[in-house]
């Protein structure tokens, strides 16, 4: 399967005979086309007519995530420090503008899947166009610029991470629409859980610090890093398997309203949910439609494509609890969770908030996180379809709760 093997760009130069600036710029240029390239490489398993489609409002079609990350590089990193870049298409800004108010109006979210022009060659066209500005930019910037440059640069990278695992679960999304459950890539593997110990361990209580620390790269949201109350509480080594979510269906806890949060028993009536999603009753079993085609459901895999309504009804359904995204951050960073990372982002039962004296950066990329921070819940840790270097402990993805189109998963904990 794709995951790739991006690793970040170094800050500091690696051999001695090159000046740091200098190879600076070299580190950025390589980071810079391995994420590029990677991109590319998970829109290579999908035809011109595949990279169309839109299957539902929250999905974007292929083509537009590969233009729209581009834009970001052109609208954030271009247009304010290359006097000299030329706009390759004056359209394109408006087509490819996600949510960014402050960047000038856009094209209705739920209606990407109509733009069949321009074509996919003409968005190749302006991936080579802004990628040859960029890597002039990265070259010449002068050196008091750089690092300015560098850390906007550094963002579109991460961004066009965030949007390589989304053209994974949007692909997903579209392809199980298609009764002939499409094969993306017959090399996919799903995650398998790690061996080891199972059961519970004691989370370090008391006063307990969690948010980013150190000099590496982390999204706003992420800080200030801060001090949170850790009460008695035990989290499982383990991610909670298919077999388990087996037991749940075969109690008829897609049955029984006292599980469910009122907005879960409504989400449960109105979409008809029997188990996760991409389940389907085949041959007298379960079945799971995989970016590798309809599988059978594994029972020791990590169970997937569930909600945080489906999450919170185990949990309760299980005598246990969801962790809090402190409590699930303090056990990660004392190696206590296995599978924390490279399976299934996992719910928590936090809002997502911002953390005590967060303050949103000015202008347009403001926007990039703050402006969501209500009505959703934290999913942490990452899934097999993250990009490697796009890990981190202090990492805060979030979604709304009825979302299960995400590779999302759950651990349970239990207060002691
Ligand atoms: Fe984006």
């Amino acid at each position: 399967m794709p995951r790739s093997a991006i690793s970040p760009a170094p800050r500091t130069a690696a051999s001695a005979p090159v000046p740091a600036a200098d190879a600076a710029r070299g580190a950025w240029l390589q980071t810079f086309r391995r994420v590029r390239a990677e991109t590319e490489s998970r829109a290579a398993h999908l035809s011109a007519e595949d990279q169309i489609v839109q299957s539902m409002a929250d999905a974007s079609p292929t083509k537009w995530h590969r233009a729209h990350v581009t834009w970001f590089f052109e609208q954030f990193l271009l247009l304010p420090h290359d006097p000299g870049y030329k706009i390759f298409d004056e359209r394109f800004p408006f087509l490819f503008n996600s949510y960014y108010v402050a960047a000038g109006p856009r094209h209705a979210r739920p209606q990407r899947g109509l733009i069949t022009r321009p074509n996919g060659e003409e968005v190749a066209g302006y991936r080579a166009h802004v990628d040859a500005a960029i890597e002039r930019l990265i070259a010449n910037v002068p050196a008091a610029d750089a690092p300015r440059v560098f850390e906007i640069l550094e963002i579109g990278l991460h961004h066009e991470q965030q949007h390589q695992e989304l053209l994974l679960t949007d692909i997903l999304h579209a392809f199980a629409q298609n009764p002939t459950d499409p094969v993306y890539d017959a090399n996919w593997q799903l995650p398998r859980a790690s061996k080891g110990p199972r059961g519970f361990v004691e989370v370090p209580s008391g006063i307990q610090p969690i948010g980013h620390a150190g000099e590496g790269f982390c999204f706003d949201n992420e800080t200030p890093r801060h001090d949170e109350l850790i009460p008695n509480v035990r989290v499982a080594r383990h991610l909670v398997s298919n077999a388990e979510w087996l037991e749940f269906i075969a109690a008829g806890g897609y049955a029984t309203p006292s599980l469910w949060l009122s907005d879960g028993w409504a989400a449960v009536q109105a979409e008809g949910w029997q188990a996760p999603g991409y389940w389907r009753q085949k041959d007298g079993g379960w079945h799971v439609m995989t970016l590798g085609g309809l599988k059978p459901v594994d029972p020791s895999a990590p169970v997937l494509h569930i909600s945080y309504y489906e999450a919170d009804a185990f949990a309760r359904f299980a005598g246990k609890h969801l962790p809090s995204e402190a409590e699930w951050e303090v056990a990660a960073r004392a190696g206590l969770l296995a599978d924390a990372f490279g399976s299934a982002w996992q719910w928590t039962r936090s809002a997502y908030l911002p953390y005590p004296g967060y303050r949103a950066a000015e202008g347009a990329l403001g926007e990039y996180n703050g402006k969501f921070m209500v009505s959703q819940m934290v999913l942490r840790g990452s899934s097999i379809a993250t990009p490697e270097s796009h890990e981190r402990v202090s990492y805060r993805n979030f979604f709304y709760p009825p979302a299960r189109w995400q590779f999302s998963g759950l651990r349970l904990a239990e207060f002691v």
